[in-house]
């Protein structure tokens, strides 16, 4: 289908009524994480990382072509010197229409994809200009929690046990019935001992902390918090999620030396000690949209089906939300395979 000319889309009242972030856009941005999840996917258990994130940028920057919008990642592959494509202040978009920011990860978890391992996305959140932090590509320590909960009932201020004493009191349990997700890393042993010694149950994940932050919003993972340190653009798109879905979450970016605080500076970041909560992170109204690569805790992985017809097609799971609206679509593709 061609993208609605600029007159068609004025003298539509729903377009000319709503804000940057138009209704249509919500299913546009999942064609876009679909194209990305497709082309990653077939590079899955391939053992290279590389060459699947580069499928999946490659994907993803083509789709957006086709989009009737003004966008600029704002998060993206990294700096202009640094990637290629995506890159961050690259142009998205037909160039024409509503002025967009962008935060994508065209492949989330780019080993797991190697490995043909869990929770690998393709993803990407959109929200009008200037309303999601421009993180720069560090760490950052993140707490996050489901819905439901009194607002400030997580804060990265305090210790982990403080922080889950909070959480347990509120849900009416002991600390020894939480769950908390928690990336296998050697710089997380204080914490995971710290979790385990007061009877936490902890889900350690190998990659992919956009999933298991978003795990917290959803009963059935039984995982009720996410802490520790990831990926900050990483942070950025699960509070876009978050945003849509409810939760709380706290982030506070972590520098290993003077290179990375003067890149937070460039970004404008002043306080290189702020703990952001949600609004500050992705703010106004926003879209967050992934596609599953590989089969995980949130979505399905793409996989390769014969119909009964005989047609081998493809199949893609998405999820796609809105914050103004706090809708949330679950979209099973099927896609014809050229
Ligand atoms: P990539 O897709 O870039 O490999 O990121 C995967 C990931 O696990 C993120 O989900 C997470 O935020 C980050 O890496 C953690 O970084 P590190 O692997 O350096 O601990």
């Amino acid at each position: 289908m061609n993208s609605p000319s600029d007159t068609q889309l004025a003298a539509d009242p729903q377009h000319a009524s709503e804000g940057a972030i138009q209704r249509v856009l919500v299913l546009e941005m999942v064609r876009v994480t679909e194209k990305a999840a497709i082309a990653a996917a077939q590079l899955v258990g391939r053992g290279d990382e590389k060459a699947a994130d580069a499928a999946a940028v490659a994907a993803m920057r083509k789709a957006f072509d086709n989009l009737y919008m003004d966008g600029t990642v704002v998060i993206g592959e990294g700096e202009r010197d640094e990637a290629p494509m995506l890159f961050i202040g690259e142009k998205v978009g037909m160039g024409k229409g509503p002025k967009i920011d962008i935060a994508l990860d065209p492949l989330e978890g780019t080993t797991i994809t190697a490995k043909a391992g869990p929770n690998a996305l393709a993803v990407l959140a959109a929200a009008e200009e200037g309303c999601l932090l421009n993180a720069p590509d560090t760490y950052m320590d993140k707490i996050a929690v489901g819905p439901g909960y009194p607002e400030g009932i997580i804060d990265l201020a305090r210790s982990a046990t403080e922080n889950v004493c909070a959480v347990a009191n509120a849900k009416g349990v002991k600390p020894s019935d939480i769950n908390v997700c928690v990336l296998d890393r050697p710089r997380h042993a204080e914490l995971i001992a710290e979790l385990r010694g007061i009877g936490c149950g902890v889900v350690l994940i190998g990659d992919g902390d956009v999933a298991g932050v978003i795990a917290v919003t959803d009963p059935d993972t039984t995982i009720d918090m996410y802490m520790g340190q990831g990926g900050a653009p990483e942070g950025v798109l699960a509070a876009a999620a978050l945003r849509c879905v409810g939760g709380q979450f706290n982030g506070r970016l972590v520098f290993r030396n003077d290179d990375e605080r003067a890149r937070a500076r460039k970004w404008g970041i002043e306080d290189l000690n702020r703990i952001y909560k949600l609004e500050d992170l992705a703010k106004g109204d926003c879209i967050f949209a992934a596609t599953g690569v590989t089969d995980g805790s949130l979505l399905a992985g793409v996989k390769r089906r014969r119909k009964p017809t005989g047609e081998t097609i493809l199949t893609t799971e998405s999820v796609v939300m809105r914050a103004s609206s706090g809708t949330v679509r679950w979209i099973r593709g099927e896609h014809r395979i050229a």
